[in-house]
């Protein structure tokens, strides 16, 4: 409710409505909706699915992004400033017209659901900033960009898939999984709530040179004790892979920059051994933790609830067997029924001998 209404009051083309799914599935079916709640767009009969953090500020950039042009096209020098000064990541084609700036749009078309995608003329651009070709694709983040090269980067779109994450920022979980498919390792520092000290900062210096990490800090350890299925140390690091849902802990604690370098590493070589994986056991040990998760606020909080919530499912199952076992031999008639009691007879003797056996 309140994006549409800033939408509105900024004067924004885009309407906000909402759907019930539960109710209406005949349109979740239509938009090919799996989980809820969903986040769409629709432009031109294209949908738009969003990608980010639930939050009012992520959902208003990415409505803003979706319904201008694909690539916006900055006519100064001010105007570029000012779009790089906006946007912590955004990809940026310099030339005219060519089979590059054909390929930037067909990929805008697919990844302006979460990055930011421009055009400028070399003129626009600052004199400092080197270019040693033209046309060029350029990516701004962290302060600096970096130049696409078909031949070392392969194409285009895993190219910024790969890179449009700023090399340090606070992640949460939605931004965690998006990492994930860019095929980069996440390095995460688990800290105390608002607590990025100057200490990690210093890190980050350090680990910018691992181009294969994304390096983040996330506040409190929910999430991250939920991968680990235990209660991790805050203040702590974590090496996330999220292609395969492993993880590595450092061997000690990390309190210098080489400690954490080792630990890099030893997980890029590795020496470092790989924890979690979607293997079976690890399914199982999952289901019984989440089991536990879910059940133990209920104990705690409402006790009689809890034993309820256990004890009935608990119960009718074994009073279902205990029908299914009296029943058996009842649906016979009389007379097996007193031929079963002499067979049954002499193994249980034998049964009790033994046990007699193994007390001497
Ligand atoms: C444009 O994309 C096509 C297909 O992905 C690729 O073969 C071609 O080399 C690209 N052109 C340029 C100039 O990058
Ligand atoms: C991360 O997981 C993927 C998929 O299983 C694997 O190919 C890759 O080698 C892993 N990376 C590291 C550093 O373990």
């Amino acid at each position: 409710h309140e994006i549409g209404s800033e939408l509105r009051s900024l004067g924004s083309p885009v309407r906000v409505g909402k759907s019930d799914a539960t109710a209406n599935p005949v349109l979740a079916k239509e938009f090919k909706v799996r989980t809820y709640p969903a986040i769409l767009m629709l432009k031109n009969n294209v949908k738009y699915n969003y990608p980010g953090s639930r939050t009012k500020d992520g959902i208003l950039d990415f409505a803003d992004r979706v319904s201008g042009p694909l690539v916006r096209s900055l006519s100064s020098t001010r105007l570029f400033q000012h779009a790089v000064s906006r946007h912590k990541v955004l990809v940026l084609y310099v030339g005219a017209t060519s089979e590059l700036k054909a390929n930037v749009t067909a990929t805008a078309e697919e990844l302006i659901i979460h990055t930011s995608f421009f055009s400028a003329s070399r003129e626009v651009l600052p004199k400092e900033l080197t270019l040693t070709s033209l046309p060029a694709v350029l990516l701004f983040k962290d302060g600096t960009y970096l130049t696409y090269n078909e031949e070392q980067d392969g194409d285009l779109r895993s190219w910024i898939q790969r890179e449009r994450f700023p090399h340090f920022s606070l992640i949460d979980s939605y931004t965690l999984y998006a990492m994930g498919e860019s095929g980069k390792l996440v390095l995460l520092a688990l800290l105390e709530e608002r607590h990025l000290c100057a200490e990690s900062l210093k890190l980050t210096r350090t680990v910018s040179a691992f181009r294969k990490f994304y390096f983040g800090f996330m506040e409190g350890s929910d999430y991250i004790d939920g991968l680990i299925m235990g209660q991790a140390v805050v203040p702590s690091f974590i090496v996330v892979n999220l292609s395969s849902d492993t993880f590595f802990l450092p061997p000690g604690p990390i309190e210098t920059e080489l400690h954490l370098l080792h630990f890099l590493d030893g997980v890029l070589d590795g020496s470092m051994e790989s924890l979690g994986g979607n293997g079976f056991s690890q399914r199982i040990r999952r289901f019984v933790y989440e089991t536990r998760m879910t059940l133990m606020p209920v104990f705690r909080d409402a006790p009689v609830l809890g034993c309820f919530l256990v004890g009935f499912p608990l119960s009718v199952g074994c009073i279902f067997c205990y029908l299914c076992i009296k029943n058996r031999p009842s649906s016979q008639d009389d007379a097996s029924e007193e031929e079963e009691v002499p067979l049954l007879a002499p193994s249980l003797q034998r049964q009790k001998k033994g046990t007699d056996k193994k007390c001497d």
